[in-house]
């Protein structure tokens, strides 16, 4: 059992740091954050101003170094930014490591850092944000206690209109100076050659939604991606419009191991206010639907129904699953990600098996958007997992 406060190290102090991953912390009574890093050290400084951070940075590997640091959380953006890199290297370096998504592109590599983490006896996290939405966690208590029976059919969905506007930029960070060294996205333009987008972005965390829902691994897939609005500007410093080829919308089914459907679709061009989540899950004894859209004032709806009571009623989601400090109208990155954090920092101070929403989970997650793409790619069923192994 620890007894002092678990002391973090934040690297990236961009967007989502500022408006998830930093509030969260704060707020856990659990943990301190020690250092916060970005390549762009005004960033660094400002969020140290903000949150009460005694030391700001600009070179990650002087968060790795230090050795009184317990967890290290990696908010940087994937691709040549490196989720991957830093991972690797904070648990070599002996640190619980929370990550944003994907860990990594390819699936056998997040399972290869899962099994560093155990083999180090760490803890790992993902931000599958969504799970741990207040309505989620009702939701999957009423699953376990056999609300909606045998599951038959899971369908999960996501508007998102973030990038229905072709000059909205594809890169969403501000640069200063055009980026060097990274292999631009979607330059490929054969139909086949479509780049996984949207099913890694808000994709991800509603397959892992899903997957709890039906208490099952997937056994076979077969999906589409689709790139809806072809032209568009690459970053803040472009002007024109260019051709990249990357999926803005994608749908698949899938067949679960407990015989139990699976569909989704998931699209950053679809109207609508975003996250835009919504997720079904109909069994033998009920069902539930969980909506987590920004819309009236609320980001998160449950309603559920009874064989013998079809229509769907909103049921109220305990205090339990709020956390601390929790104001109604707060918006879901500080609302669902303070859960997320807090939940991470009591599982490594209680130092039992519980790891929600780990690496394993996150690699199963990223397994099926391989096959996913994979599907799309050779136009048929792919079977999981992967490797032609039994399943899990
Ligand atoms: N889970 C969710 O719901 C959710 C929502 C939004 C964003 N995200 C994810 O969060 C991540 C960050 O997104 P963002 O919008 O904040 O991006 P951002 O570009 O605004 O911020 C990333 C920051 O990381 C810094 N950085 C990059 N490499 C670094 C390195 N090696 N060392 C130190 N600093 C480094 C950059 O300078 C930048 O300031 C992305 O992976 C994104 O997909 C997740």
């Amino acid at each position: 059992m620890i007894k002092e406060k678990l002391r973090v190290g934040v690297i990236g102090a961009g967007r989502w740091s500022n408006s998830a991953h930093l509030p969260g912390f704060t707020r856990s009574p659990l943990c301190d954050v020690v250092m916060v890093c970005d390549l762009h050290k005004d960033l660094a400084e400002a969020a140290a101003r903000k949150f009460g951070i005694p030391e700001a940075v600009a070179d990650a590997e002087k968060v790795l170094s230090r050795r009184d640091i317990d967890v290290i959380d990696v908010v940087t953006r994937g691709g040549s930014d490196g989720h991957e890199e830093l991972t690797f290297a904070a648990l070599e370096a002996g640190k619980h490591v929370l990550v944003e998504k994907p860990v990594c592109h390819d699936y056998k590599d997040v399972w290869r850092a899962h099994e560093l983490a155990r083999s180090k006896n760490l803890k790992t996290k993902v931000g599958l944000t969504f799970r741990y939405a207040p309505a989620v966690r009702y939701m999957f208590e009423l699953i376990s206690a056999g609300f909606v029976g045998q599951p038959f059919v899971f369908n999960g969905y996501e508007q998102n209109s973030q990038w229905l506007d072709p000059d909205n930029p594809m890169d969403k960070r501000i640069h200063r100076v055009r980026p060097v060294g990274e292999t631009p996205r979607g330059t490929d333009q054969r139909r086949e050659a479509i780049a996984v987008a949207s099913l890694e972005g808000y994709g991800a965390p509603t397959i892992d939604i899903g997957l709890s829902c039906v208490g099952s691994e997937l056994t076979q897939v077969v999906g589409i991606l689709s790139n809806m609005i072809p032209f568009r500007r690459p970053t803040n410093l472009d002007a024109e419009r260019v051709r990249i080829n990357i999926d803005d919308a994608d749908m698949f089914i899938g067949e679960c191991a407990n015989g139990a459907l699976y569909s989704l679709q998931s699209s950053f061009v679809t109207v609508g206010n975003y996250p835009g989540i919504e997720a079904r899950i109909y069994g033998s004894e009920g069902a539930l639907i969980c909506r987590l859209v920004e819309e009236f004032g609320e980001c998160q709806t449950l309603r559920g129904a009874k064989p013998d009571a079809v229509e769907f009623v909103p049921m109220t989601i305990p205090d339990r699953f709020f956390p601390p400090g929790y104001q109604p109208g707060e918006p879901w990155p500080s609302l669902f990600y303070a859960n997320l954090v807090h939940n991470f920092m009591q599982e490594i101070v209680d130092g039992g098996e519980e790891n929600q929403g780990n690496f394993a989970q996150s690699a199963k997650v990223q397994e099926i958007i391989n096959a996913v793409a994979l599907s799309h790619r050779e136009h048929r069923w792919v079977g999981l997992p992967l490797d032609g192994s039994a399943a899990r």
